[in-house]
């Protein structure tokens, strides 16, 4: 199953991209987690992803494509892969259809978590999320066992620097300029699928299983 997560920031998309990897036993990759890792190595590609993350910005197509093409060529990915943060504008998602192209292969969904801005806003500011396997958690919503500690992999849990109300409402507003027009690319491409992303984690998670496995 190849599945890209579609959504606002702060929507849920790594929250349920890691779930959804976790049971089908297909790898999870977040362009935004690459780029993270990235930035802590001091990586080229991190100090050139940084300066436009710490603003909200979008890192550039020519940074992001060809690292997604790539990633999805390695052995873990030949059953399937869910991209999460990616493509995040037309010209990274006409990449993405044209590499899959050339191997007569193709996306099979695009779940699109939807939740209004307001409710983006409060979920962003209590938001902790791991440095190492990339899950989110919420110090309401989604508390970890162990508070600071992540459950899925025992690293200690860190508040992103992307999450300050300021750079959260540049990455709504680019969100809105850039990325939201994929709703329209996939649906055109007939495999958009639409959840309310505004309800309880357990129960969007659900919503999707159903779609994923042709039960809705
Ligand atoms: P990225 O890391 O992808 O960030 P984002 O899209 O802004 O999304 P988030 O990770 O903030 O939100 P999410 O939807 O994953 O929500 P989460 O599950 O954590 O990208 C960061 C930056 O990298 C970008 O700004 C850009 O600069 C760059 N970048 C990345 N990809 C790029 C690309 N392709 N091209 C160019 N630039 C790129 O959930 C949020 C919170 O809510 C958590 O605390 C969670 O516990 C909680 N929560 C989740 N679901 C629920 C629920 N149902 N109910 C209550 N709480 C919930
Ligand atoms: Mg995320
Ligand atoms: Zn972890």
């Amino acid at each position: 199953m190849k599945i890209i997560m579609l959504g606002a920031p702060g929507a849920g998309k790594g929250t349920q991209a890691i779930m959804l990897a976790d049971k089908y036993g297909i790898p999870h990759i977040s362009t935004g987690d690459i780029f993270r890792s990235n930035i802590k190595a001091g990586t080229e590609l991190g100090k050139k992803a940084k300066e436009y993350m710490d603003q909200g910005l979008l890192v550039p197509d020519e940074l992001t494509t060809d690292l997604v093409v790539n990633r999805i060529e390695e052995e873990d990915c030949k059953n399937g892969f869910i991209l999460d943060g990616f493509p995040r504008t037309i010209p990274q998602a006409k990449c993405l259809q044209e590499a899959l192209k050339e191997k007569n292969d193709h996306m099979d969904f695009a779940v699109n978590v939807d939740v209004k801005a307001e409710n983006i806003i409060k979920r962003m500011s209590g938001r902790r999320a791991c440095p190492n396997c990339g899950a989110t958690y919420h110090i309401e919503s989604s508390k970890p066992k162990v508070e600071g500690i992540c459950d899925r992999c025992g690293h200690e849990l860190i508040l992103r620097d992307d999450d300050k109300p300021e750079t959260v409402k540049r990455r709504l507003e680019v969100y809105d300029d850039m990325t939201r027009p994929l709703i329209d690319f996939y649906t055109e491409e007939g495999i958009l699928v639409s959840v309310d992303g505004s309800r309880d984690i357990n129960v969007v998670f659900e919503d999707i299983t159903k779609i994923l496995e042709g039960k809705a």
